[in-house]
C-alpha cells in the first residue's frame, strides 16, 4: 500500500491542482570512496530529510510550463535544463504519456548549498505528475525513476533517515526510535558546486592532505537507536567537510561561532556551503539561530527538525 495517496486512487488522473510538499537533506555520515570510472564517488552515507521544504503544484496543461516564487528566483533557468523538467519527461517516457503540466514551484530550499534542493523539486515533480496522470506508480518505481534523475533524488522520494550507497541513489531505511532531532542550518552567501567539491576532496587525497575518510557508520546508527541528542553529536561526520572548507575557508568562522555558541556539534551539510548544527531540543535550535545570525558569518540561519517524511501530496 501506498501511504501517500489511497491505493484506488492512484489510478485516476487529478481532478484539480496537485500540491507536493517536499524537504530537503542533510548528511548525518558522509563517507566518500575514490573516484569510478564514471567520475561518481562510492558513497555510504546516512541522509536525514529536515522541515525547510519547497513546494510544487501541478496542474493540467497542454503543455509543459514551469513558474517559481521564492528562493533562487531569477538565479534558477526554467527551461528544459532544469531538473523538474527532466523529472516530468523522464516520468513521461517511463510511462507512456504525453509530458503535460503547469507547474509551480515555490522555493525555500537555497540552491547550490549542499541540502539537495534540485534533487528535491525532482522528487516533489515525480510525485506531484504521477498524482495529476493517475499513472500510479509504487514509490519504488518513483524511485526507479529518480534515481536516472541524481544520486539524492530517491532518498528525496522516500525521505526520513536512510542509508544511501552506491552513489548515493539506493537508499534503505534506518531503524531508528521515533524521536525528532533539532538542527540549525546556517546558509551561506553563495552557492558551491557539487563536483568540484568532489574535486577537491580526490586533490586533497591525491597530496596527502585530506583528514582520514570516515569508518562505517555504526556508532551513528547506534546513537540514532537511542534518543540522546549528545550521543549523536559525537557520531556525525563528512568526508567532504575538509573539500568544502579548502573552497571556503570563511565556513571555518562559521561552525566556530556555532560550537561557540553551545552547538552538540556542527558540520558542513553535503557538498556545502550550508553548515549544520546540532541542539538539544527546539528552543535550543532557535536561541542558536539568534547566535548564528548575528555572529555566524551567513546569510541566515533557521531552525529545522527531521526526520520528514519525503516527497508527499500536502
Ligand atoms: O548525481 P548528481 O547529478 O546529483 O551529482 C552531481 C555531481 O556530483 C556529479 O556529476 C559528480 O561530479 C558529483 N558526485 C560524485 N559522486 C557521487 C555523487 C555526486 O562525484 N556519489
Amino acid at each position: 500500500t501506498e501511504a501517500w495517496r489511497p491505493d484506488d486512487d492512484r489510478t485516476r488522473p487529478a481532478s484539480g491542482p496537485v500540491r507536493v510538499r517536499v524537504p530537503a537533506k542533510i548528511n548525518l555520515h558522509l563517507a566518500v570512496g575514490p573516484a569510478r570510472a564514471d567520475g561518481y564517488h562510492d558513497l555510504t552515507t546516512v541522509y536525514h530529510a529536515v522541515s525547510l521544504c519547497d513546494e510544487l503544484t501541478a496542474r493540467p496543461g497542454d503543455t509543459l510550463t514551469l513558474t517559481m516564487a521564492g528562493e533562487g528566483t531569477g538565479q534558477l533557468a526554467l527551461d528544459d535544463s532544469n531538473l523538474i523538467i527532466r523529472a516530468v519527461r523522464a516520468l513521461a517516457a517511463h510511462t507512456g504519456r504525453p509530458a503535460q503540466a503547469r507547474l509551480h514551484l515555490r522555493k525555500q530550499i537555497p540552491l547550490a548549498a549542499g541540502l539537495a534542493g534540485g534533487s528535491a523539486d525532482a522528487a516533489a515533480a515525480l510525485i506531484a505528475c504521477d498524482a495529476l496522470w493517475g499513472t500510479g506508480l509504487t514509490r519504488d518505481q518513483l524511485g526507479g525513476v529518480a534515481a536516472q534523475l541524481g544520486s539524492d533524488v530517491p532518498f528525496l522520494v522516500h525521505g526520513g533517515t536512510a542509508l544511501g550507497t552506491g552513489r548515493g541513489e539506493v537508499v534503505s531505511p534506518v531503524l531508528a526510535r521515533p524521536t525528532t532531532w533539532h538542527w540549525v542550518l546556517a546558509v551561506a552567501d553563495g552557492g558551491l558546486a557539487t563536483p568540484r567539491v568532489y574535486a577537491a576532496l580526490d586533490d586533497l587525497r591525491a597530496a596527502g592532505t585530506a583528514p582520514a575518510p570516515l569508518a562505517a557508520p555504526d556508532d551513528l546508527l547506534g546513537a540514532l537507536r537511542q534518543r540522546d541528542p549528545r550521543v549523536l553529536a559525537g557520531t556525525l561526520g563528512n568526508d567532504l567537510e575538509a573539500a568544502a572548507l579548502s573552497l571556503r575557508p570563511a565556513l571555518a568562522a562559521t561552525l566556530a561561532a556555532g560550537t561557540a555558541a553551545g552547538a552538540l556539534a556542527g558540520l558542513v551539510s553535503g557538498s556545502g556551503p550550508t553548515c549544520v548544527f546540532l541542539a538539544g531540543d527546539a528552543a535550543h535550535a532557535a536561541a542558536l539561530a539568534t547566535r548564528l545570525e548575528a555572529d555566524g558569518g551567513c546569510r541566515y540561519a533557521v531552525p529545522v527538525h527531521g526526520p520528514m517524511p519525503g516527497a508527499r501530496i500536502a
